[in-house]
């Protein structure tokens, strides 16, 4: 077994210009349907929750490595955050050609800033 992580850290505004500017084909590009309704659940913090995302799913591109990445060229919305009842954040592999044992999340973000940090158990 072999532990792998991987951290990122976003600008809000950076995610605000590209969802203002190129609108629903970057939302369509990025994030699965599930992800668009939680964040566009969250109202006026919604770049932040956006962002957090677009943080995570970076973050995981880093933690699973640069041969998985080669081998099954992951996309966007291969990876997937939802939130459980008590609001923690879950990923979800939607790539079934990923074969990891197991892969955990934590999230924080502020008016500036998003980041993630995903850590991966596998072979
Ligand atoms: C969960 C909690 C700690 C989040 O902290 P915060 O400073 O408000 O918010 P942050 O910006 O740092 O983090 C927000 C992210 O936390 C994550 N989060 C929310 N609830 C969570 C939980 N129960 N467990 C782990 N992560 C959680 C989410 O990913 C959220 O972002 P998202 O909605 O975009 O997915 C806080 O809201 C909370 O519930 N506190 C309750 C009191 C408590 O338990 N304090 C700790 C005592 S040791």
């Amino acid at each position: 077994m072999k532990i792998s992580c991987g951290v990122d850290i976003i600008e809000i505004e950076r995610i605000k210009e590209s969802i203002q500017s190129i609108g629903d084909a970057f939302l369509e590009r990025v994030y699965t349907k599930s992800e668009i309704e939680y964040c566009e659940s969250k109202k006026m913090q919604k770049y932040q929750h956006y962002a957090a995302r677009f943080a995570a799913k970076e973050a995981a591109f880093k933690a699973l490595s640069e041969e998985v990445r080669d081998k099954y060229l992951i996309s966007w919305k291969d990876i997937e955050v939802l939130n459980d009842c008590n609001g923690r954040p879950r990923l979800n592999i939607l790539n079934k050609d990923i074969k990891i044992e197991s892969i955990d999340i934590s999230i924080s973000h502020c008016k500036e800033y998003a980041v993630a940090n995903v850590v991966v158990l596998k072979d």
